[in-house]
């Protein structure tokens, strides 16, 4: 069943159900209501009857009479407003009116009488007139009139029955019925009206959703619904909407990793097509000895560089992925900072010489740095070198320094530099900021930072780089402290 469909039927129960309850609780008080009315008015019409008519007789006080020209006035206004009454006398005769047969007050009400109540009583006994035809039935209010003597003591009187017809009362409560009963049915369709609205209102909201989600679903993450934070649905519209974002970005996520996926192929056969190349067209000059035989060692020569930094690259490679995927172990331990720079400032002599570079390096000979040796080594060795690669007839200073819990390299050169969009990029494998520099002395490649990157998070370091075109680049890596023991 559509949902709209199962709403109304929902609504239709709750209203049918209060419907029923206000109609019943209702029209039960209606019908008291209209009985009280109706007995206290009889009542007041039983007072003024007494008050016009009784004459007590002031020395005995047992002798009452009525006046028969006011009680006949009386009955006649009464009987206009269909009420009727009956006076008995304390003997329980009916003293008026005297000309029609009227029966005796029963027993057990004459008692209740005697003590004094008031009784109110609905009659629906079919008793003949004396025509012949069956009286219709009544509600009565029986009072009592007492007399009070010097003595103080009370004497009934009399007593008057006033009464009215049930076919009267019972036509005004039919009419208060009638009434609420209409009132009841156009609440309900007002009810009912507003019900469908309210539905029809939720239900296109939520195919609002549907279609979304079937556009989500055939791969459009574009979608974004207007939500006024108002209810569940509108909670839901919130979540889709995340939802469909998050989906947007991993989609795009996804792109960019096929991006540099591609890009990584590409590169890594463009890196292997120049050395494949060139050995392959030594070994062609040697098999068809196209190659004279003095030049023979230098090819020979020129095919094994070329070969090892085959292997470097693949190595390289290899490297990078394993310390990317957390396959490698870091042998953490505390050593001299500034000795293992100068171990590496020495290695590294001869080439800044070629550049005609200073190399200097300078720190406090006490501090020490928390690392992997042959990592660190590898870190900085691969940083001093870009510098001296990118620096000629300049100075490259390696600095080191201690920070709150932590050791500070820098590695500063007055080489060529680097743009902002270089810089950005010096992290990913394979990026050459000058691509046109591959093959030179060093036979660069682009893995060096790629690898010094991974390593330094690796060690939960920093590594930051500042850099000006024609000014020169400042690489500050920064190594934390064991974490003190708990
Ligand atoms: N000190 C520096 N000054 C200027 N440019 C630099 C410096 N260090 C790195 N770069 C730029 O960043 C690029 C990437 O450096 P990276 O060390 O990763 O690769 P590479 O030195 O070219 O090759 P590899 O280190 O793999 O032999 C370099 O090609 C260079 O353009
Ligand atoms: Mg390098």
């Amino acid at each position: 069943m559509r949902l709209v469909y199962q709403q109304l039927l929902a609504f239709l129960a709750v209203i049918a159900s209060v419907l029923l309850l206000l109609g019943l609780s209702f029209s039960s008080m209606t019908k008291e209501y209209v009985y009280q009315n109706t007995w206290a008015s009889l009542e007041k019409y039983a007072n003024s009857l007494v008050e016009q008519s009784i004459r007590v007789s002031s020395t005995n006080p047992d002798k009452v009479t009525f006046d028969s020209e006011s009680l006949l006035n009386s009955e006649v206004l009464l009987r206009n407003q269909s009420v009727h009454f009956t006076i008995y006398n304390r003997e329980n005769t009916a003293i008026f009116p005297d000309n029609v047969y009227t029966s005796k007050i029963s027993k057990s009400d004459w008692q209740k009488l005697r003590a004094g109540k008031i009784v109110q009583k609905v009659s629906d006994s079919q008793l003949k007139t004396t025509s012949g035809q069956a009286e219709p039935a009544m509600t009565d209010v029986l009072k009592p009139y007492f007399y009070t003597d010097k003595n103080n003591q009370k004497h009934l009187v009399a007593v008057v029955k006033v009464g009215a017809f049930i076919s009267n009362i019972n036509s005004n409560i039919a009419k208060i019925n009638a009434n609420l009963t209409k009132a009841l049915l156009v609440a309900s369709v007002v009810a009912l009206l507003l019900a469908y609205f309210i539905s029809r209102y939720l239900t296109l909201r939520i195919n609002r959703l549907r279609k979304a989600t079937n556009q989500v679903a055939s791969g459009n993450y574009d979608v974004q619904l207007t939500s006024k934070n108002r209810d569940e649905i509108d909670d839901l519209i919130n979540d889709f909407n995340n939802m469909a974002l998050s989906l947007q970005e991993s989609k795009a996520e996804i792109q960019r990793q096929e991006e540099r996926r591609r890009a990584f192929m590409a590169d890594a056969a463009h890196e292997m097509r120049t050395p494949l190349t060139t050995i392959n067209g030594l070994l062609e000059g040697l098999a068809y000895d196209a190659i004279p035989e003095e030049s023979k060692a230098q090819s020979i020569d020129l095919m094994r560089n070329e070969t090892n930094r085959l292997i470097r690259l693949v190595n390289e490679n290899l490297d990078y992925e394993k310390i990317r995927n957390n396959q490698i172990t870091l042998t953490k331990q505390r050593f001299n900072a500034l000795e293992t720079l100068q171990r590496i400032a020495e290695q590294l002599h001869q080439k800044a010489e070629a550049s005609h570079d200073v190399l200097k390096v300078s720190g406090a000979p006490t501090i020490e740095v928390y690392a992997d040796y042959d990592r660190f080594v590898q870190i900085m060795f691969n940083i001093t070198q870009n510098a001296i690669q990118f620096t000629d007839e300049g100075e490259i200073n390696i600095l080191v320094e201690r920070g709150y819990r932590e050791t500070i390299f820098k590695v500063v050169d007055t080489g060529i530099g680097m743009t902002k969009e270089q810089l950005a990029n010096i992290w990913e494998r394979f990026y050459k900021a000058d691509p046109s520099r591959t093959n030179t002395k060093y036979g660069e490649s682009g893995l060096g930072l790629a690898i010094v990157h991974q390593l330094v998070l690796l060690h939960n370091g920093k590594i930051e780089v500042t850099s000006k075109t024609g000014k020169g680049t400042t690489f500050t890596i920064i190594f934390p402290d064991e974490p003190a023991a708990q």
